[in-house]
């Protein structure tokens, strides 16, 4: 077995933002409807029509943040259709997912009660697309005013006296494509607008985000940090999706692929490091002491469709391969965690690399939800320095970093440190200098590359209390099997 050696210097470098851990739900296929919400009638056991296994199962991995409606979705979405007796709620067709009817069933309410239920924050994502200035002000004002207003009023009307608490503000999405093929220079100009127009009322501090950069369109990054400053913008969003052979017209099987598809797969993912890297040269270099934040809000796998389901609905597997590229993505946003203040897997329930999937009352949490419960303790911790001398693994023409890996300290003084070992043959042992502990425990998420838990209940893919380390004085040596993610937790 190959040996390797990892440093803590013992010194904690930055914060860990809690929303790194964040999620992201859209009007698409079933995350919302059929997915997260099946209405207060369904024989599903739900809360407000949320089903209740998503609830438990969300606050299991201390969601932090559900980014919402969209996506593409959100800059053709027009707030007041969303409002009132659902009975008269209008229908449209979301042309962007599959132009199915939208029935408006859930809507501003239905999400921010659902985020207060999570006790999560909610991030609202608003439409500078399609939508006006005034709608998007109004918006604000419905949900955050406390006082004598049109839409305070119009809030009371429905049935919610008070404000709720809206901190993440999108101001667009993706409006370089979808929300609308600008420029990043027309954008910026748009963005200052509508942003001017959005108050804080009553005590709440809106965190402005403005759309920023599609994965390496470094130019974009450029024009908005010359153009926008830190008194109307608090970050910058970047969306970067793991296309194994980034060939989106043969994006691959979810499930059924080969070694080369999978170390492609890999590398790809491995590229969210470069990316951010990059995006904050060109940030810092207007911004040295980083008031601005950069917000990942949308990542994750993206495969072909499940065959036989609807191309338009993004339905995916997720297999022990997608665990190791969460495992992967999340240390890379805590090494960043100087920069990136949060990031939102796309997407929670149903769609792409989800952590949770259904099939009429069945619910499967899968191999990255799993990921994202070993992890949960880096939430809102500090990053610790480390180092590791590294192998090399992957074929011919795809050589990779075998080894990734992330470590953290708590309030309480606890160390977490997470691994993931991406090779499909080589065991490694590592030996930890600077970790000394009064007590260690491990766990372990570990399987055949394709394996993933279907609707069979069968869990093929969990977590397991782990042993493969031993102590001596200040050092730790573990074994990472091949194929795994492995978390330790150090008790001082
Ligand atoms: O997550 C699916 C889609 O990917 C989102 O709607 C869009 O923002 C991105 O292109």
């Amino acid at each position: 077995m190959k040996k390797l050696t990892m440093t803590l210097t013992g010194k904690t470098k930055s914060h860990i933002n809690r929303e790194i851990y964040g999620h992201f739900s859209e009007h698409l296929g079933r995350c919302i409807y059929n997915g997260i919400y099946v209405g207060e009638d369904s024989s599903i056991p739900n809360t407000n029509g949320v089903r209740n296994d998503i609830i438990k199962a969300l606050k299991d991995i201390r969601i932090p943040v559900l980014r919402w409606p969209g996506g593409c979705f959100a800059d053709e979405y027009h707030w007041k259709d969303g409002i009132g007796d659902k009975s008269q709620r209008k229908k449209m067709i979301n042309t962007n997912w599959g132009h199915v009817t939208e029935d408006n069933s859930f809507g501003t309410h239905e999400f921010m009660d659902l985020c207060e239920e999570l006790e999560c924050e909610p991030y609202v994502a608003g439409n500078l697309g399609s939508g006006t200035v005034q709608e998007l002000a109004e918006w604000v004002e419905y949900m955050t005013f406390d006082g004598v207003s049109p839409m305070a009023e119009l809030r009371r009307k429905n049935g919610r006296e008070k404000p709720w608490h809206l901190k993440y503000l999108g101001i667009g999405n993706e409006n370089w494509g979808c929300g609308g093929c600008m420029r990043p220079e027309y954008y910026a100009d748009e963005y200052r607008r509508y942003q001017t127009f959005c108050k804080n009322y009553s005590g709440n501090e809106l965190y402005k985000v403005a759309c920023g950069p599609n994965s390496s369109d470094y130019n974009w990054t450029e024009v908005l940090m010359s153009q926008l400053g830190e008194w109307h913008t608090k970050a910058i969003s970047l969306h970067y999706y793991t296309v194994p052979s980034g060939d989106w017209s043969k994006k691959g099987d979810a499930v059924d692929f080969d070694t080369e598809e999978y170390y492609k797969t890999i590398n790809a993912t491995l590229f969210m490091d470069e990316l951010i890297r990059k995006h904050d040269e060109i940030m810092t270099a207007h911004d040295p002491e980083h008031k601005i934040g950069l917000i990942v809000d949308e990542w994750g796998c993206w495969f072909d469709v499940e065959k036989g389901t609807n191309p338009g609905f993004l339905y995916q597997q997720n297999t022990m391969r997608d665990a190791i590229v969460a495992a992967i993505n999340l240390n890379i946003f805590n090494e960043h965690s100087d920069r990136v203040v949060m990031a939102n897997i796309a997407q929670a329930v149903n769609v792409l690399q989800a952590v949770i999937l259904t099939e009429g009352e069945k619910m499967v949490l899968t191999p990255t939800y799993y990921v994202f419960k070993m992890y949960r303790e880096h939430q809102g911790a500090e990053l610790l320095e480390s180092s590791l001398e590294n192998a090399q693994t992957g074929m011919d023409g795809c050589k990779i970093p075998a080894v990734s890996h992330s470590a953290s300290v708590n309030k309480n003084g606890d160390v977490l440190v997470t691994f993931s070992n991406c090779s499909l043959d080589e065991d490694y042992e590592i030996e930890i200098d600077g970790a000394g502990a009064k007590s260690v425990s491990g766990e372990i998420l570990t399987a055949e590359i394709h394996a993933y838990n279907g609707f069979d209940g069968a869990e093929n893919v969990a977590p397991k209390a782990y042993d493969g380390f031993k102590q001596d004085g200040g050092k730790l040596t573990v074994v990472l099997p091949k194929c795994s993610v492995v978390s330790l937790t150090l008790k001082k």
